[in-house]
């Protein structure tokens, strides 16, 4: 699979390419709203990844060219740009490509974060009321921090929650996420359950915050 990460050079962008770029055969593809931004982190990580002994190749291009070329596109832009991004790219999505919608919406006040879904009842949601006919929407990754995938000497154990109402469309995210060392896909079931997967962040954020020693913070079920 060609895998899209737009705004994939920001934190959970560069977090997915490198883990991805690092455990498995998928090819990535960094998207950026600037062509050449792109390219550059696209090297950094090729570099970042070489010194380690990863022999790898990542490419970089405009959001638009990066979906245009790929299967799975990931919008890893901040929620509130999430629509506005999957708008821009519409048109270079095809039938049967696979929209990753990793965003939470969350404001913060003195106690701490809380979810703060858009009208839509989450992301995941609004991102799929914005995607073309024919290109479902599964919310993933929403609870795995960048901090945890950009420090390659973690060893992850962690559960990516996928929501859907595309059985393919999770199964295909299901084994991009498993191909990643330490990384488990759960189904949660059709994309209305995304808020419930959503609200975990601003959770997984307060326990950092409030408990000495935890930082980066994921879930595994068991
Ligand atoms: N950070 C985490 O630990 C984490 C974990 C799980 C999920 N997430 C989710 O992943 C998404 C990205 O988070 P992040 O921390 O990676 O964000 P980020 O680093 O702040 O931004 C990611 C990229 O978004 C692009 N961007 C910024 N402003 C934009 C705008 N106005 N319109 C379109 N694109 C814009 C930028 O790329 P260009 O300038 O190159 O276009 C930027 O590098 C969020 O929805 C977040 O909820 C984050």
């Amino acid at each position: 699979m060609r895998v899209a990460l737009l705004g994939g050079t920001g934190d959970i962008g560069e977090g997915i390419a490198l883990r991805l770029a690092r455990d498995t055969d998928h090819e990535v593809v960094i998207g950026s709203r600037d062509a050449e931004k792109a390219e550059r982190r696209a090297g950094e990580y090729v570099e970042l990844l070489g010194e380690r002994g990863h022999d790898v190749a990542i490419e970089g291009y405009s959001n638009s060219e990066a979906t245009a070329t790929s299967d799975v596109v990931v919008a890893s832009v901040p929620p509130e740009y999430a629509v506005g991004t999957v708008e821009t790219v519409a048109d270079d999505l095809d039938d049967g490509d696979v929209l990753v919608c990793p965003a939470t919406q969350m404001d913060r006040d003195g106690d701490g974060f809380h979810y703060d879904p858009p009208a839509e009842g989450s992301v995941a949601e609004a991102v799929a009321a914005a995607a073309p006919d024919g290109v479902p929407v599964v919310g993933a990754f929403q609870n795995v921090a960048a901090g945890a995938l950009t420090n390659l000497g973690n060893d992850l154990a962690a559960d990516v929650i996928l929501t859907g109402d595309s059985a393919d469309a999770k199964a295909t995210v299901g084994d991009i996420v498993e191909a990643i060392d330490g990384l488990r896909a759960l189904d949660a079931g059709g994309l209305a359950n995304s808020p419930e997967v959503e609200a975990i962040t601003p959770l997984l954020i307060n326990l950092a915050m409030n408990n000495d020693g935890m930082h980066d913070l994921g879930v595994r079920f068991q």
